[in-house]
């Protein structure tokens, strides 16, 4: 899988992607990110990128011109399943959306920033909007880096154990079940008894036990689906 991200600030996304399981599934090959500075599409002399909102009002809004054209030379090298715009009213990423785009060949991500960019990039260029949730960050990157996360881990041979991306909370429409490890007994708090007895299916059944009485207590909203 290839993921360009278009970006005027790619200074804030070379950390989510330089350390652990995303810099392993690049050094292995599984995934090539590409970030692109908007500012080298640019053709003005000052690498201008953004302007003001026509009938006024405060902030900046990210100019079509550089944006397109960096689309399309990314175009013009390879065909893209998708071109994504992190924006807050975009759908909402969940679990489902990550396993879709996991399956894709070509993905471009653009970040928005400031006001946002020219509603007519989103009309003409944009083929899905991405929201990570109802809040507004200061710029698309971290929401891109964690759409790239949840994209990322789950292409086969990034995960080490390659089942536990499928043991993930809302694979299976729950949330996933409480986990524990050595000592057996901390401080008297003690290891469920029946993860220690090596009896498999008797454990298999409990985790699911778990699964259910805990998207119950705190996710019912799952359930009803
Ligand atoms: N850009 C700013 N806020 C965002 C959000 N919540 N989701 C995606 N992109 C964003």
């Amino acid at each position: 899988m290839r993921i360009d991200i278009i970006t005027c600030l790619p200074k804030l996304l070379e950390g989510p992607f330089s350390d652990s399981i995303l810099q392993r599934a690049q050094n292995k090959n599984l995934v090539q990110l590409n970030i692109h500075d908007l500012r080298q599409f640019a053709t003005n002399k000052h690498h201008k990128i953004d302007d003001y909102a026509f009938g006024g009002g405060a902030g900046m809004v990210l100019m079509a011109e550089p944006i397109v054209r960096c689309i399309r030379q990314l175009q013009s090298e390879r065909s893209y399943d998708e071109i994504i715009y992190m924006s807050p009213d975009g759908d909402r990423l969940t679990q489902t959306v990550a396993n879709e785009l996991s399956l894709k060949k070509n993905l471009i991500v653009l970040c928005g920033h400031y006001k946002g960019v020219d509603e007519r990039v989103r009309e003409h260029f944009i083929t899905r909007e991405i929201s990570i949730g109802d809040y507004v960050l200061s710029g698309g990157e971290l929401a891109a880096a964690v759409l790239c996360d949840a994209i990322i881990r789950l292409l086969p041979g990034v995960l080490s154990d390659e089942t536990s991306a499928l043991t993930d909370s809302f694979q299976d429409g729950l949330v996933a079940p409480p986990v524990y490890t050595r000592p057996a007994d901390f401080e008297g708090h003690k290891v469920p008894e029946i993860l220690l007895s090596g009896n498999e299916k008797k454990i298999e059944e409990w985790r699911f036990e778990q699964a259910v009485k805990r998207t119950r207590d705190r996710r019912p909203d799952l359930l009803d689906k």
